[in-house]
């Protein structure tokens, strides 16, 4: 059996940490502290093995994804967690594309998975909504659509260029990741599935999500379905986001919609993100970038990354431990131990520190 199985009995789990850049690197830190506090105690042990993949590394010697980073990934750990990456040094987005898209398409992580739970009322910029109101996972697509790299420029910088991104949608794909939403639906007894697309418009590839919402749906007579054009649910979102459990969508869609459902949360510094593909090794972060602005000066929310963190407990089958560290952090924001982001005075590190006090107390 490969050792990255998630059904890995073993009692050491590998990890595999790619801090990334900017903040990605402060957060990971804080989230890696906080993973030992919640395993040391729990006689579950957690190997975390350092990437340097990002852009000092690409900067200083071309490196991107090495070539033979996905097979040993595969081979040798049971999960990856992963910071942000995006540098202003790197314009081009050269070495994110490799590394994040890339890793995202080799290992075929084809459910980006984005929660939005609103912990505290006073966090949501939304009048008069409580946290009953706003409680729902994005499903995104996250191995096709507008993402794949197709395309190409002609006649670049002259008046004449052309330039071609290609939406690719397949009849795979598009099943595959419709049906996760309703399994996640059942699983989770959450009741409804909302499917967004703009098939209005985009008649032959979003025509395709319709057909296959439709012919999917009918196998889940348990579970409520519904569809919605983007840009009604954006505003859906807004006006009563308390109508939606599930919603699945493209990929770059659900790029979208998980930024606006943080914004509703209480802001970035708080969304997790799963990169999954079930039953294999996946990839763990939070929804934020790399925030060049704030890196460096233990500003930056440490929460998002600590979520994902438990969600990455939670496909290794570490159920305790993945609901201690949720606690702590609902705690935290509760309590008001947070960085400024969420009105607090404390920083970076700051908050690490007391989600792994906290998560050590909930576990003896
Ligand atoms: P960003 O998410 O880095 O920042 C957006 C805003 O949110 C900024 O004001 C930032 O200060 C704030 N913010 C983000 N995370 C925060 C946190 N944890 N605590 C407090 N404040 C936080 O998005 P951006 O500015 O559009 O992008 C910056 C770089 O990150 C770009 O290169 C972009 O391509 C990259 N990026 C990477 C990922 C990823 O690796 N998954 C995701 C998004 C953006
Ligand atoms: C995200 C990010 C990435 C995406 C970027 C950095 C390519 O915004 O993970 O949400 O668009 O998927
Ligand atoms: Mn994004």
């Amino acid at each position: 059996m490969p050792s990255n199985s998630s059904a890995n009995s073993s009692a050491t789990k590998r990890i595999a940490v790619i801090p990334g850049d900017g903040i990605g690197t402060e957060v990971i830190r804080e989230a890696v502290k906080v993973l030992k506090a919640a395993t040391s105690i729990t006689g579950t042990k957690l190997d975390f093995v350092q990437f340097d993949w990002g852009a000092d590394r690409y900067l200083r010697d071309g490196t991107t994804l090495p070539p033979d980073a996905v097979s040993m990934l595969r081979r040798d750990v049971d999960a990856i967690l992963f910071g942000a990456v995006g540098d202003p040094r790197v314009p081009s987005n050269k070495h994110a594309a490799d590394i994040l898209l890339g890793l995202r398409a080799k290992l075929e992580l084809y459910v980006n998975l984005r929660p939005v739970e609103l912990i505290e009322a006073a966090l949501t910029p939304l009048r008069d909504r409580g946290t009953n109101d706003i409680n729902f996972v994005v499903v995104r697509e996250n191995t096709e659509g507008l993402y794949v790299g197709m395309g190409g420029q002609f006649q670049r910088g002259t008046p004449h260029e052309v330039a071609v991104q290609e939406d690719v949608n397949t009849r795979r794909g598009v099943e595959r990741i419709i049906r996760y939403a309703f399994d996640y639906a059942r699983e989770h007894h959450l009741g409804r599935v909302c499917m967004s697309d703009k098939s209005n418009a985009l008649t032959f590839g979003h025509e395709l999500w319709l057909r296959v919402f439709s012919q999917v749906k009918d196998e889940y007579s348990d579970i409520e379905s519904r569809h919605l054009y983007i840009d009604t649910l954006v505003m859906e979102l807004v006006r009563d986001p308390g109508q939606f459990r599930v919603i699945v969508t493209c990929n770059l869609f659900g790029d979208i919609l998980s930024d606006l459902g943080a914004q509703l949360a209480g802001g970035l510094g708080l969304a997790p993100s799963g990169n999954i593909h079930p039953g294999r090794i996946s990839l763990f972060e939070p929804v934020h970038g790399s925030a060049p602005t704030i890196a460096g000066r233990n500003l930056a929310n440490p929460c998002g990354a600590v979520l994902a963190s438990a969600m990455m407990l939670d496909h290794l089958d570490l159920k305790p431990q993945a609901e201690a560290l949720r606690k702590a952090v609902r705690a935290a924001v509760r309590e008001k131990h947070t960085t400024a982001d969420l009105g607090g005075t404390l920083g970076t590190r700051e908050v690490g520190d007391w989600l792994a006090d906290n998560v050590t107390k909930n576990l003896t």
